[in-house]
């Protein structure tokens, strides 16, 4: 099918994405942080699925490093697509006294995505052919007081998506933006209470593949979140403010 570059490949949607991926016979090049953690799940998906498996060393503040992801071609053929998916929720609370955790939030969940991403659209760019997909979240949506940190870190991301799609339009590259809801995995753990409105890794994986193989620039994950952000998004701030969401 072609080979994808899964980056926060450790991470439990993008684990998930990888299966998705390799049961569809594409290749997969996983980048993270555990590298010893990311070749067990590279030779379980060879071995499970019959696919090629490549596995790279990310860490989202070593920017001087991150040109590598582009430049070592596994199997000698050109990647025919990116996603990036590591993040970092931080604590809010922590982020509005101490600058320290404020950027982290900041570089982990934008600064580092700037970086990766430009070099993915330089790279397919070059080829003009195959796509870009983010993880960003339905809190870009709206400044919430218990996260807005974070929040605010992906409405960020959101914005420059959507100018990098419009930067790669006449090209045959695509950028996909996916408003993740909430999701079951060690980001939330904790955190959220289990519920209807939290969805699976396994389901979330499925439905944001088949986003970006029916060819859509921007959609919800599960796709009932954009009723909800409607909703949020339609009560007026002087309200919303006292709200404590
Ligand atoms: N879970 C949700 O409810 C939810 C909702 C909306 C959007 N999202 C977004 O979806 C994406 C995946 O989320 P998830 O819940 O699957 O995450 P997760 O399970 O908590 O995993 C986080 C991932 O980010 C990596 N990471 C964190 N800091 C890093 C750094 N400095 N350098 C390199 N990698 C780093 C982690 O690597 P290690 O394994 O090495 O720690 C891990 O792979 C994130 O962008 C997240 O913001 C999640």
């Amino acid at each position: 099918m072609g080979s994808v570059l899964i980056v926060g490949a450790t991470s439990g949607i993008a684990r998930a994405i990888a299966v998705s991926f390799a049961r569809r016979k594409w290749d997969l090049v996983l980048a993270g942080r555990d590298t010893a953690d990311l070749k067990c799940l590279a030779a379980d998906l060879a071995i499970r699925f019959g696919v090629r498996t490549a596995v790279r060393a990310f860490e989202a503040d070593a920017y001087e490093s991150h040109h590598l992801l582009f430049e070592d071609e596994p199997w000698g053929v050109s990647l025919t697509g990116v996603i990036v998916c590591h993040g970092y929720m931080g604590s809010q609370n922590e982020a509005e006294s101490s600058i320290k955790e404020a950027r982290k939030v900041i570089d982990v969940n934008y600064s580092s995505y700037v970086s990766v991403l430009h070099l993915a659209a330089s790279y397919l760019g070059e080829r003009d052919a195959g796509f870009i997909c983010a993880l960003a979240s339905v809190a870009a949506l709206r400044g919430r007081q218990s996260n807005y940190m974070y929040g605010s870190a992906k409405a960020a991301l959101v914005t420059f998506l959507q100018g990098l799609r419009s930067r790669m339009a006449r090209s045959q590259v695509r950028v996909v933006t996916v408003l993740l809801g909430v999701v079951d995995t060690k980001m939330t753990y904790g955190v959220v209470r289990p519920g209807p409105l939290v969805a699976t890794p396994e389901r979330v994986a499925e439905r944001v593949v088949r986003g970006i193989q029916s060819g859509r620039d921007v959609f919800y994950v599960p796709g009932f979140w954009y009723w909800i952000m409607l909703g949020i998004r339609m009560i007026p701030e002087r309200v919303f403010k006292y709200m404590r969401l």
